[in-house]
């Protein structure tokens, strides 16, 4: 049994573990008067209640949700190539948001929103229940050292959480290049009770599973790393 100590000490850990930590980085004066002058056509608040999706995107449409999308590069060009598809994309570093902001005004879409703001987070409190069609978890931050694997955003309460917010017959896509995190993920499935793993796909960026190339999967390539894709169906029960 543990002591008192130590359960407050794991509870504090619970609370306070993430998957990212804030970089400061170098934000352009562009990506800057992107998010406050963007923000209003493209940006949702953050805020712990549902949100009313039809409202925001001003339709009724299928549903992608993707999280952690970098630059925005990737999620732009899916955004634009389904238009018939309202894309709902999470990130907590303001550069990329800025630059995606950007591309989304540049490119006239209409169909695009933005939160920025731990995913964790708005996939507990802002995405209601059965309403995602297609979760997107491209190339997550691998947290390599071992002492940091409990960062990593894919964890079984990531999952549960997911397949909560997808509707039934909805689709959760993880890619990743390292290959101790597909290692990772593939026990994590072998365990999981609320997905089935549809298709998985070891490549070498010539074989992505439904997507365009991201960012970091070229970062990756350029290091000599294979990349793992999987589409996990969830299970109704
Ligand atoms: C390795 S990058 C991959 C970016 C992009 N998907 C790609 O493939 O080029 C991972 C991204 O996830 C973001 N991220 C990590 N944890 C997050 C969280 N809890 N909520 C939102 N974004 C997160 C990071 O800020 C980072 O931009």
């Amino acid at each position: 049994m543990p002591d008192r100590k130590q359960l407050i000490n794991s509870m504090r850990e619970e609370r306070t573990i993430r998957s990212f930590v804030k970089r400061s980085g170098r934000i352009t004066r562009a990506q800057k008067a992107a998010l406050s002058d963007l923000w209003p056509r493209f940006g949702v608040d953050w805020s712990p209640r549902p949100l009313d999706l039809d409202g925001l995107f001003g339709r009724s449409a299928p549903r992608v949700l993707e999280i952690g999308f970098g630059n925005g590069e990737s999620l732009i060009e899916q955004a634009a190539a389904y238009p018939e598809s309202d894309f709902l994309g999470i990130e907590v570093h303001e550069p990329g948001a800025g630059h995606c902001l950007l591309l989304a005004d540049q490119s006239k879409l209409t169909n695009l929103r933005i939160a920025l703001h731990d995913a964790q987070e708005v996939l507990q409190w802002q995405i209601p229940d059965g309403s995602i069609h297609r979760i997107n978890l491209y190339f997550p931050d691998p947290w390599p050292k071992k002492r940091h694997h409990k960062r990593r955003i894919l964890q079984p309460d990531f999952l549960e959480s997911a397949a909560r917010k997808l509707a039934p017959g909805g689709s959760l896509h993880i890619a990743t290049d390292w290959e101790n995190y597909a290692l990772h993920i593939d026990q994590l499935l072998a365990a999981d009770p609320h997905f089935r793993v549809a298709e998985r796909r070891e490549h070498s960026g010539d074989n992505a599973l439904d997507r365009p190339m991201t960012k970091f999967e070229k970062r990756g390539l350029g290091k000599g790393h294979r990349i793992w894709d999987w589409r996990l169906e969830k299970i109704s029960h």
